[in-house]
């Protein structure tokens, strides 16, 4: 278990919690991990009902962490990282996100994927993978379009837009918008209404709204493929390289 990534379990409710403030809870493979183990254990064990994903500070998340990215020992297609949509698309009980925060690159993207959201009203959101040479992960290519519209979501994805909260709402990426202050508290009592319905039905019915997980997955995979290789290529060397050395990426030499 990562000591950046803290899990608590109450009424029924597992609150995984990304803790990394300093870093603007950047999430390295480790971290990945830590969910995934939370995710699973928890879908497995009967006093889990469902669960509730924040982040600690200011910070959702900034994303992937770019300097872990950066060591290509971690872009295959097994890393942790390359799991965690996967096991988003695995996980039987319901998943609801507490957007405390900007929420940039896998932050965003996780919306797509859980069952409920929930944004504090000063949150941003963002998913800079083309600017960092990189491509949509995971499902995101798929569901985003899906969810929002092919031209809404290439404004997203290939332009790779910012938007606010109330932008997040209207494009029903979020349910509903609270103050910071409260929002812990207003997601804390919607997870308790989830955790006190019929389990089973409850499975049976995120199952049922969800997209074909075997498609998803089958998704997946094809993106994992080439995002592995995207961070290998030397486009995302000179992004990584660029957000380390706080300047610009200079795309100019590549073809
Ligand atoms: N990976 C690695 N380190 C990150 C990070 C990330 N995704 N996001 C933030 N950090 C680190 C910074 O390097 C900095 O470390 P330092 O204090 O050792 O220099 C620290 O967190 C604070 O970040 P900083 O950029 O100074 O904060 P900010 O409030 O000015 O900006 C962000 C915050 C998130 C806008 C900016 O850090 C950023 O753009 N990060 C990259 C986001 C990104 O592209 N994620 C990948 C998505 S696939």
């Amino acid at each position: 278990m990562s000591e950046f990534i803290t899990v608590a379990d109450d009424q029924g409710i597992r609150t995984i919690t990304i803790n990394r403030p300093e870093k603007r809870n950047a999430l390295m493979q480790a971290m990945y991990a830590a969910m995934i183990e939370a995710l699973d254990t928890g879908d497995n064990d009967p006093a889990i009902r469902c669960f509730v994903i924040t982040g600690t500070g200011d910070y959702f998340t900034s994303g992937n962490d770019l300097a872990d990215f950066a060591d290509s020992q971690n872009s295959d297609d097994v890393s942790p990282a390359a799991r965690f949509p996967s096991v988003l698309t695995e996980t039987r009980k319901p998943i609801i996100l507490a957007v405390n925060g900007p929420a940039v690159g896998v932050g965003t993207t996780m919306l797509l994927q859980c069952d409920l959201a929930y944004a504090a009203d000063n949150a941003t959101f963002k998913t800079p993978f083309v600017d960092l040479a990189l491509v949509p992960e995971g499902a995101s290519a798929m569901l985003m379009p899906a969810a929002i519209g092919k031209m809404a979501a290439n404004e997203l994805l290939l332009l790779c837009d910012s938007f606010d909260a109330p932008e997040a709402q209207r494009l029903g990426l979020v349910a509903r918008l609270f103050p910071k202050e409260i929002l812990m508290e207003e997601v804390m009592r919607r997870a308790k209404i989830i955790a006190s319905k019929a389990p089973s039905a409850m499975r049976a019915s995120k199952a049922l709204l969800g997209h074909d997980k075997d498609a998803v997955l089958a998704f997946i995979t094809r993106a994992n493929q080439i995002f592995a290789e995207r961070t290998a290529s030397p486009e995302f060397q000179e992004a990584a390289a660029a957000f380390m050395m706080k300047r610009r990426p200079d795309y100019s030499k590549f073809s």
